[in-house]
């Protein structure tokens, strides 16, 4: 029910200036609400937020922290209701556990109410969520309503599961495992489920072990300095290493002896049926295992088959897609086609073509030649993609697809080592050398077909301080629309690209807080890029408080409601009250006069 793309649509509000204060800005005329704040109960029976009372059980039942990538589920017949599925990604110790964790002489933790407490902040939240008469949207009690944690029950699907790289005390015949970590990024699909990216799980994981299946995600033993592992675990079955499942040295006398594959059940992309509370997340191991960003699909086009785009956030790493092996049938969907597929992964030539490469042992004598199985490949994603020739890029983040041309795109955060001694050199696709401020990069598949094996890419927008010279400010970018370390990027229906930032020490940071920018590429001329004569195309539309960065966001089926979050805030925001700690929490903004966001 809401306008429908047009090449000549303009953004209607005015660029918000730059701001560090420690609140949301938006445009004239627009108003923030704030909902699901980090502690909120939404399972029936869950406790009130209080950090210095809750308990693990209490925090299972209430939104986790962090909040990232999100995904509403709204029929358009039903405007003022919908589910909306939440990323909790990570944790801040100090407002979860304010008076501190309970360690030994030697640092380690040793209270494991307190890990499990840590351990339920992590996940994704899914609850029901209503307009009032007001137009104010609140949370709702619902069977819908659930917490999945890094406890709860998965479910190992797809090539890897059922194979020895996925064997664990817990799971003998390796097709299950505990829990889901650093949800960061987001996908969705045309049957109605969640995709969740599993990004920086070797953060959690320790070990003294460095072969280089470990060492090329950078499994350590260290990690995040967590160390759950270090908590006993009570002598009874049921807990089946709960703690010392995050120590993967292998130090049995065999898979189902010690914990060394309990990381190989980590990485991957986890499909959730918001619409079955009872379900069982699943893992779908065809698609990769890397340091999962978004999942964003294609176009889906009634007997097309369906691309997943997908980036892994690290410096020197790849962008990939997911193509399904089966078409879409809307009216009879085949099951499980995320488990039946090629996983390939991109190649940007100097001369604005690419290539996708096939990360398949069928197809790719080298790739057979070093795996001795699509398992053993899949769960080593990053060492075939360097064996099969990808491009190293600039920490490929969020993707996004233009519901008007097709068109992908990819946020490249930022990489400060390209070009430096011993590193990646400088290339056409991430041309600049010590890239601080990060860029948008864009794929045109060969003839528009999400299953192409070619495409032409160019760079939609380079991120940088507007006082930088042209060769850093490339894009002639203004104080009305400087950012730097773009991240989250999503289109809406309408056509509308919105850009989300996680900046940091250097002089956009100075200048501003991170911050949401809105741009509408399908109505850009010539080639349909940023240039100094085009600013006025890319607005910045929100600036968040302090220590925050954006990332996820909505648009209601009504297009009255900008959703989005706002992911570690680090001054008062949002209670703005003494004594309780800042909060990870999703904004809703609307225009005072009932109309479309942003149009
Ligand atoms: Fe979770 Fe790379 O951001
Ligand atoms: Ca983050
Ligand atoms: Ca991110
Ligand atoms: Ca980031």
């Amino acid at each position: 029910g809401t306008t429908p793309p047009a090449s000549s649509q303009t953004l209607s509000f005015d660029s918000v200036p730059r701001s560090l204060a420690d609140q949301v800005v938006v445009p004239d005329g627009y108003s923030v609400d704030t909902l699901l704040a980090w502690g909120t109960p939404i399972v029936a029976g869950a406790a009130a937020f209080d950090p210095a009372t809750n308990t693990a059980a209490d925090q299972a039942g209430q939104t986790g922290m962090h909040h990232d990538g999100m995904y509403l589920f709204q029929a358009d017949d039903s405007p003022n209701q919908g589910i909306l599925v939440v990323n909790h990604e990570n944790i801040t110790r100090e407002n979860l556990l304010p008076a501190g964790r309970s360690v030994d002489g030697d640092g380690m933790p040793n209270d494991p109410e307190q890990i499990r407490r840590e351990m339920a902040a992590h996940g994704m939240s899914v609850v029901q969520i209503a307009r009032d008469g007001n137009g104010r949207w609140a949370h709702q009690m619902s069977s819908f309503n659930r917490r999945i944690t890094a406890m709860t029950d998965i479910a190992m699907s797809g090539p890897v599961a059922g194979s020895e790289y996925l064997v664990t005390p817990y799971s003998p015949d390796g097709t299950a495992t505990r829990g889901t970590l650093n949800n960061c990024g987001r996908g969705f699909t045309p049957w109605g489920t969640y995709l969740s990216g599993e990004e920086n799980i070797q953060g959690y994981f320790t070990t003294t072990d460095t072969s280089p299946a470990l060492s090329r995600y950078g499994i350590d033993d260290v990690g995040f300095g967590f160390f759950w592992a270090a908590v006993s675990d009570d002598a009874t079955d049921e807990d089946n290493g709960e703690f010392a499942r995050f120590d993967v040295t292998a130090n049995g006398s065999g898979a189902t002896d010690d914990w060394r594959n309990e990381v190989n059940n980590f990485g991957w992309v986890v499909e959730v049926d918001p619409g079955d509370p009872s379900s069982t997340p699943r893992k779908r191991t065809a698609m990769g295992r890397f340091r999962h960003e978004g999942v964003e699909p294609s176009l889906i086009t009634e007997g097309k088959q369906i691309a997943f785009y997908m980036g892994d956030d690290a410096r020197g790493e790849y962008c990939y897609k997911f193509v399904t092996e089966d078409a879409w049938n809307a009216a009879s969907p085949a099951p499980d086609m995320l488990d039946r597929g090629t996983l390939y992964v991109a190649r940007f030539d100097d001369d604005g073509t690419g290539k996708w490469l096939p990360l398949d042992v069928s197809k790719s004598a080298t790739l057979a030649g070093r795996f001795a199985s699509q398992a053993e490949l899949l769960v080593n994603t990053r060492i075939a993609a360097d064996l099969a020739g990808a491009t190293p890029m600039d920490r490929p983040e969020w993707s996004a697809v233009d519901p008007i041309s097709g068109d992908v795109y990819y946020t490249l955060t930022n990489n400060s080592d390209r070009g430096s001694d011993g590193e990646e050199a400088v290339n056409a696709a991430n041309p600049r050398a010590n890239n601080t401020y990060g860029h948008i990069i864009r794929q045109t598949e060969a003839g528009n077909d999400p299953a192409a094996t070619t495409f032409t890419w160019d760079i939609f927008v380079f991120g940088a301080p507007a006082s930088a010279d042209d060769n850093i400010n490339r894009s002639g970018l203004t104080t009305d629309n400087e950012f730097a370390g773009p991240d989250g990027l999503w289109f809406d229906r309408r056509g509308v690209l919105w850009i989300q930032t996680d900046n940091g020490g250097n002089e956009v940071a100075d200048a501003t807080n991170d911050q949401m920018l809105a741009v509408i590429p399908a109505a850009l001329s010539g080639d349909r890029t940023i240039t100094p004569d085009n600013q006025a195309s890319l607005k910045r539309f929100l600036v968040g408080p302090q220590g925050c960065e954006m990332t996820g966001s909505e648009l209601s089926a009504d297009a009255k409601t900008l959703f989005a979050n706002v992911q570690h805030p680090g001054g008062r925001f949002p209670d703005y009250t003494d004594g309780v700690p800042p909060r990870s929490a999703t904004l809703a903004i609307s225009r005072d006069d009932g109309g479309e966001i942003a149009l």
